[in-house]
């Protein structure tokens, strides 16, 4: 059975697609593409259809990594069920995510930070215009949220 992760933010066009194409990078890296199901989503309605943001895009390019066709959507009831991991970039994603489902009765949110060595949110580029910061957070909360799926789920690495 495939891990299903879906990342959460405000638009879906920063941060979230970020962390959804890191990640899909980095379980590459490590050979395990075949047990991850992985995506993302708003809470919001702000930007929906729109591609990633250009320089979300061109962070993700300087890397190597494409997010061609991505176009930003809500979250639905049905990914609530669907997914495993619901991953938010900050608090406040938590508690939209939290109104918006019930309180979160199946315990799936979690605070991509929450798995590495500093929690926190991860920094929002919307207003600081700092693309590079949150480029930092997101690839170090993947890496951190990898290894606790690896260890949780005994993956051969
Ligand atoms: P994101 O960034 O949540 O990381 O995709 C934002 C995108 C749009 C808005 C805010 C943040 N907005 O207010 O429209």
């Amino acid at each position: 059975m495939k891990h299903k992760i879906l990342f959460i933010c405000l638009g879906n066009i920063c941060r979230s697609p970020m962390a959804e194409f890191v990640m899909k990078d980095i379980v590459s890296k490590a050979g395990l593409t075949h047990e991850f199901e992985i995506a993302s989503a708003a809470t919001s309605t702000y930007e929906i259809g729109n591609p990633v943001y250009p320089p979300a895009r061109q962070k993700l390019a300087e890397q190597g990594i494409a997010c061609d066709g991505k176009t930003a959507r809500q979250m639905t009831k049905k990914d609530y069920e669907y997914y495993d991991y619901i991953v938010a970039m900050d608090s406040s994603n938590i508690s939209n995510l939290k109104k918006m489902f019930n309180n979160d009765p199946d315990n799936k949110f979690s605070l991509l930070m929450d798995y590495t060595t500093r929690p926190a949110d991860v920094a929002d580029p919307w207003y600081t215009r700092d693309f590079r910061a949150t480029w930092n957070d997101v690839t170090e909360g993947c890496d951190a949220l990898l290894k606790f799926i690896v260890e949780t789920h005994q993956l051969p690495l």
